[in-house]
Parts: structure tokens; sequence; C-alpha cells
């Protein structure tokens, strides 16, 4: 169906042609669909006064001058069933919750309080509480979902601080406690949020310990103690409390939440940079890998990059400086909060993620109308023009026993075009103590016969130390 322009010279969308990311549940009160690439929400007649009082007293463009909510605006053209459409800032590169790392989700916690804190002194609240309208714009967590703007009236303070409890504050203690495995698992299940009993540990039995106290003990001194302070308990919770009260109480929370320490454990890679970071504006103390990766990379020239396995990301840095989009990738979880800290002061506009590439997570979550899962795989959301994957490929062949159609196989999923991998010979001094006959097939020759089946043109330069390549691989074939 062609876009139509109405008399009044608007131009109305066909129906047709948009994609809704949501159902039409009525709890999507303002539901977001793509048009021609770009995204949009349309808002029904009966949430036109929650817009009005967002941008009447000019609190939405506040929210987004100070880098809370994501650029909004409203636009004229028409949707049947919406009575306003508005457009939304596409953010580049799309991480999960449980992609963050722990720096990125307290900062994540920290700026949904700060949210909830502002629209509290508006009468407003969010419908609720959970990172998943949270997107990171670089190191900025912005929030997405104008659908969840309510009355303050209209939340229960119990109910929404015990959400913000499992949604947030159980992952964060999880993570820092040195479980970040464990709550990126469980964090997967969106509507399963982690419940305190499910932590190791016995820290939070005590808020349950009284309660079974009242229960097993019913007839005995101390069970009616306990039972008195469990009715106190449930009659303080159903009330409502004040606007001051509430602010103070999410304050409180937000204190509570920026004293949470990072973890500072050494982790295998967790040092890798530490006396090895030259500065990226004195190109005459960088190692030859390091040069000619930026001399590649200035050749290619991608609008995107996705320096995959960058720990605390030297190179995505480099790639930033060029002016490209990057998002750097890894495992390592403290590794990726050196490069977040780094980045918040820097604001460079990178993106970070924690990505393991031997097990990236597919499409998930329940299946929608056109037959697509409704959480996308991450080989979609941080596809990049080139992919950088440097100091990798040694370790998927030693230990997680990959072989070379293995490793093209999952590193030419994130590229549209081109691919960087560096490859690292039987010379090396690790590769070495790990090589064994079994490992004939471990040759820079077969490395780029199987690169030449997933890309157009390999192309081999020196690397640093010696015995180390860059194998330079461009247009991804579409088929390997
Ligand atoms: C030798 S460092 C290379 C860092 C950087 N790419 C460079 O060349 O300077 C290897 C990096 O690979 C990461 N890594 C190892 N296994 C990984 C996996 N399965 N998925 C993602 N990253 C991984 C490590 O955490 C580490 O940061």
């Amino acid at each position: 169906m062609a876009t139509e322009i109405t008399t009044t010279g608007k131009i109305r969308i066909p129906p047709a042609e948009i994609e809704y990311a949501t159902s039409a549940s009525p709890a999507h009160t303002a539901r977001i669909f793509t048009w021609q690439g770009e995204l949009y929400r349309s808002i029904p007649q009966s949430s036109l006064p929650m817009w009005k009082q967002l941008t009447e007293e000019g609190l939405l463009q506040e929210l987004i001058h100070e880098r809370l909510f994501v650029e909004t605006r409203e636009t004229d053209l028409q949707l049947e069933g919406a009575a306003l459409v508005l457009k939304h800032d596409r953010i580049p590169f799309v991480s999960y919750p449980y992609e963050w790392c722990s720096a990125a989700f307290q900062s994540a916690a920290i700026q949904f309080l700060e949210l909830n804190i502002r629209l509290a002194k508006s009468g407003l609240a969010t419908s609720d509480a959970h990172p998943w309208n949270l997107v990171f714009d670089g190191t900025t967590p912005l929030f997405v979902d104008y659908g969840s703007f309510v009355p303050l009236e209209q939340i229960h303070r119990a109910d929404f601080i015990n959400q913000f409890r499992a949604q947030f504050w159980y992952p964060l203690q999880l993570m820092t406690s040195g479980h970040g495995r464990l709550a990126r698992t469980l964090m997967q299940e969106y509507s399963q949020p982690i419940q305190e009993d499910e932590l190791p540990g016995l820290r939070y039995l005590w808020r349950r310990g009284w309660l079974r106290l009242a229960k097993s003990r019913g007839h005995s001194r101390l069970g009616r103690g306990a039972q008195k302070l469990a009715r106190l308990n449930r009659f303080h919770l159903q009330r409502q409390p004040s606007t001051e009260i509430w602010i103070k109480g999410l304050e409180r929370w937000k204190r509570r939440v920026e004293r949470v320490r990072l973890p500072r454990q050494r982790t295998f890679w967790s040092h890798y940079y530490a006396e090895d970071y030259p500065d990226h504006a004195q190109p005459e103390t960088w190692s030859e890998k390091q040069i000619t990766v930026a001399k590649v990379l200035e050749e290619l020239a991608p609008a995107t990059v996705h320096d995959l396995a960058g720990n605390s990301g030297w190179y995505a840095q480099l790639a930033c400086r060029q002016g490209r989009q990057v998002v750097c990738t890894d495992n390592d979880d403290l590794a990726l909060n050196q490069l977040f800290q780094r980045e918040q002061s820097s604001n460079s506009g990178m993106s970070l993620a924690y990505l393991n590439i031997v097990n990236p997570v597919g499409p998930h979550g329940t299946i929608d109308a056109r037959g697509s899962r409704l959480y996308t795989a991450v080989e979609q959301r941080l596809q990049a023009d080139c992919v950088l994957a440097l100091g990798l490929t040694h370790h998927l062949v030693f230990t997680e026993m990959f072989d070379f159609p293995f490793i093209f196989g999952a590193l030419s999923q994130f590229t549209r075009k081109d691919l960087i991998v560096e490859f690292v010979s039987r010379d090396d001094e690790y590769v070495k103590t790990w090589w064994n006959d079994s490992y004939d097939w471990y040759t820079l020759e077969n490395f780029c016969d199987i690169a030449r089946q997933y890309f157009e043109e390999v192309d081999v330069q020196d690397s640093s130390p010696a015995g180390r390549y860059l194998v330079v691989c461009r247009q991804r074939r579409n088929e390997p």
C-alpha cells in the first residue's frame, strides 16, 4: 500500500508497513513500532492527557535534556488508532540487562531511582520497577518507555519496592559478590525475577525468619510477639506514604545502591592491559599490531565496529577515536568495569556488553504473532560493519575445543562485512606449550583457507610479538 498524504497535508502511515514491538495488551498504553527503519510510538486518545501533563510543564523536555529519557519528538504522522505519533532516537547497539557489566548495572539502578525521584516531584511514577525499559546509549542508561509513566497514586509502594529488590537489588548483590554468571542466567527469565531465597548464603533469611517464628510458635510469648510485628508490618506496607516520604525512601535506596562496592578481585584477564596501555595520542609508542590494526581500520573505513573479546578496550577506543560507532564485548566483568569507568569520564559514546562467544544468547522469550521471538539474538543486536577478534582464536582452539570452521562460523555472525582476526601460530610462547601432533591442522594456511569460505578476500599482515598474524577478511559471503 502506498503512503498516503491526507487532506491536511499530513502523511498517513499504512498499517501494513509497520511492525509493533509489543503485543496489543491493554497494559501497553503507548505501543512502540518500527516504520521505514525508524522507531515510533503510537499514543491513543486515552493516553493524551498524560502526554500533555508531561510536555506542557516541560518535564519530558527536562528529562531528555538531563539524559534520563531517550530523545523523543512529536510528529505530524497519522496512524489508525493513534491520536499522536512520537518518534524516538535509535540507539546504535542495544544490550539486554543480563549483558551489562556490574558497573553498568549499578549505574542503571541509580538512574532508575533518580528518574522516579524526578517523576514523584511532579506526582508521577513508572508503573513498574525493572531494568528492561532502560537502554544504554554509550555509558548512559536512558529510560525508553514513555508508556509506563503513571500518576503516583496508581502505584503500590510496597509492590514497587519489592519489584525493585527482585529486579535490580538482588541481581546487583549477586554480581558484586562473585555470582555474576548466576545473576545473568536468572535474569534471562524476564517474567520470573530473582527471589531472595534464591540468593546464596544466609544474608536475607532474617527478613522471613520472624514471620516463620510467628507461624510455628503461635501460642508462646515469642510467637505472639512475632505475630504482632507481622500485623504491624502488613499495616505499614498497605499505607500509601505521602509524596515527601516516598521521595525520601527512593533517595535512601539510591544512596544504598551508590554505596555498593564493585568486585575488585583479580580475574585471569582483568589486568591484561595493566602495564601495556599506550597513549592513543602517541602512535610512536604503539606496538606493530596496534599500528597495523589502526591502518587497516582506516582503509576499511567501517561506520560501526565490534571489538569482540576486547578486554578493557584499547582497540575499541582506537576505533572510537577514528570516529566510528563502537561496541566492545568481553566475558570478563572486571575488564568491562574498567572500560565502563574510563568511558564514563571520556564520554566517547562507546557501548559495552558482556558476551561469551562460546555461548551467545540466541533469540528467546515467547513467540509473537509473526512467529519471531520477543528477544532478539545478540548477533543481530551487536552486529557491526567490521569485527575485531584479536588475541582470541588460539584460546578458543586450545581451551574451548573450537576448530577453524567453528571460529569463522561464530565470528562471521557478528559482522555485516569485514573481520580482522588474529592468528597465533605454533611459534608463539603460549601456543608452543599447548600444541601437540593432534593439532597438525593448526596452521596459518588452513586458517586462511577456511576464512575464504566465509569472506570474498583474505589478506595476511604481520602482528606482534613475532609468530602472530593479522588476517584481514573482507566482504562476508552470505553462505559459507
Ligand atoms: C589476550 S586478551 C585479548 C584482548 C584484546 N582483544 C587484544 O588483542 O589486546 C583475550 C581476551 O579474550 C577474552 N575472552 C576469552 N574467552 C572469551 C570468550 N569465550 N568470550 C568472550 N571473550 C573471551 C578474555 O576475557 C580476554 O579479555
